[in-house]
């Protein structure tokens, strides 16, 4: 719409040549005009109408234009008011101008002047308009700000868990009763306050750093379990970004998990305890029957033997399974790695390799390794195998048609990949996600006779999660799967 439409004009003069001409005129010009011949109902169409501008001849019956001017020049001082003044009486018009009128025009109009300085007035009251709508929102807009801000204010400090937002400056700007107790402090702090103040642990603040860095790409955030004197804590740290997309600082939310951790430490403790305690009778038994195998307890016969034998496959499998139980409940316990050494993967890989042999050929599965620029990784030689004779063992068993499994190694700059690839079965999409969870086996006809318990992957990844490596893997149904892991090399000192 143009913003002309909703300009209306006031006409107040008690000629009526004046009244018409100046209607016509303005109308013409896209105005919306009013009409009054005496001050009288001038005032009245104020009180009725919502007036833009106001031409004001000063004599007029009833009511005086001098009279009318003080009156809108208290109540509407919005309203530029033009007086209308014949030749004689411009003395009077300025002293209006004085009194807070406008602008003036004397009889008769001369057209152009006439309608300039109309237009003038039209454009003073239009961008007086603008800027008291610009003021009314900016106080809206403060006002949403302030809500904002305490509703937010409320939200942060009833959490249970803490909050606390750092500057560019490493100086915490808010923080929340929660994180007071998490982090026990019990003192009182001032706002701003250095971060190292409220937080003790080093590799918390130096992740705040990395975060203000700008390290970090889109989206991602870090997050870490630390233990304070009461409490072990989960904390994610994420930037917060100015209107620019600058690093501005960071937020740092921190839950307690001192429940779950103890929890958990009473399940591997648990865990530990039994299979402990089932091992060591069931070593003594497989040792007995070995005795009685070697015939150092007297001849057997075919059958005995066969029996024994088959006794003794299933005491093997138990003891592989609570070998595994227990090596899940060390690695949630932190303990896995125990001998860290420079090791020769490639060795290692190769001794797997030969070991696994005879079992992929009864298969029809091809098996071979190649490797190129291998050099030597930080890790305890003993997980290493556990990872590869997992991996290549699965590899083997999940291709129940034969087909070919090529594991192979190589380095990649600060890194080694090792990719176990075979043509086997395959895994669905949807059940990739879950083959790393303990226990956890897809069911599929084609599978079925494959034994296992599921703990294979989930110790795969615990082993290279705690060297400091990642593992993924991409399979299609039908087609088959390659495992990648990557292991960082030694540093060269
Ligand atoms: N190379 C593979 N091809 C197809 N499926 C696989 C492969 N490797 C793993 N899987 C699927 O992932 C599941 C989990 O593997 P994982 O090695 O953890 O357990 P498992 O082999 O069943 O038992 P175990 O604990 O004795 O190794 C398997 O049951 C199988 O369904
Ligand atoms: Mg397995």
């Amino acid at each position: 719409m143009d913003e002309k439409d909703i300009i209306r004009i006031l006409v107040a003069d008690d000629e009526k040549p004046i009244r018409d001409g100046c209607n016509r005129v303005l109308t013409a010009k896209g105005f919306d005009v009013l009409v009054a011949e005496n001050g009288k109902i001038a005032l009245d169409l104020f009180e009725k109408e919502d007036i833009s501008i106001l031409l004001l001849d000063l004599k007029m019956p009833v009511i005086g234009g001098e009279e009318v001017l003080k009156v809108i020049v208290e109540r509407h001082q919005d309203v530029p008011v033009i007086i209308i003044t014949g030749h004689g009486t411009v003395d009077t018009a300025v002293e209006c101008m004085k009194k807070g009128a406008y602008d003036f025009i004397t009889k008769p109009f001369q057209i152009e002047h006439f309608l300039a300085t109309i237009n003038r007035a039209a454009e003073k009251r239009r961008l007086e308009q603008k800027a008291r709508q610009l003021q009314q929102e900016n106080v809206r807009n403060l006002y949403d700000l302030d809500l904002e801000k305490s509703r937010l204010k409320t939200i942060i400090n009833y959490m249970a868990n803490g909050v606390i937002v750092t500057n560019r400056n490493m100086e915490a700007v808010l923080y929340n009763p929660a994180i007071m107790r998490l982090l026990d402090v019990s003192k009182q702090v001032s706002n701003p306050v250095p971060a190292s103040e409220l937080i003790e642990d080093d590799s918390l603040i130096n992740n705040l750093k990395k975060i203000l860095s700008d390290d970090l790409s889109d989206n991602e955030c870090i997050s870490q379990e630390i233990q304070t004197r009461n409490y072990f804590l989960r904390a994610i740290s994420a930037p917060v970004l100015g209107p620019d997309s600058g690093v501005v600082g960071a937020v740092t939310v921190l839950e307690n998990i001192t429940a779950f951790k103890q929890l958990d430490q009473m399940k591997s403790d648990f865990v530990n305890l039994v299979a402990h305690e089932l091992r060591s009778p069931l070593v003594a038994i497989r040792q007995l029957n070995s005795v009685i195998l070697d015939g150092l307890a007297g001849p057997l016969g075919e059958k005995q033997t066969e029996f024994i034998n088959r006794g003794v496959k299933k005491i093997d499998a138990l003891l592989a399974l609570i070998n595994d139980l227990l090596d899940v409940a060390k690695i949630e316990a932190g303990q896995y790695v125990q001998h860290l050494a420079p090791t020769d993967l490639g060795k290692i890989i190769e001794e797997i390799v030969a070991l696994l042999e005879p079992r992929a050929k009864k298969q029809g599965v091809n098996l071979t390794f190649s490797y190129e620029d291998l050099k030597p990784v930080q890790s305890d030689p003993k997980n290493m195998e556990e990872i590869f004779n997992n991996l290549i063992s699965n590899a083997i068993n999940y291709s129940p048609g034969g087909g070919d499994v090529s594991v192979t190694a190589r380095g990649l700059g600060e890194y080694i990949e090792i990719k176990v690839k075979d043509t086997g079965v395959g895994i669905a999409p949807e059940e990739l996600p879950k083959i790393f969870n303990k226990f956890y086996r897809v069911k599929s006809p084609k599978t079925r006779d494959v034994m296992g318990t599921g703990l294979g992957l989930s110790i795969v990844k615990g082993v290279v999660d705690a060297h400091h490596g990642t593992i993924d893997v991409e399979s299609v149904e039908g087609k088959g799967t390659t495992f990648k892991i990557l292991l960082p090399v030694m540093m060269e000192s």
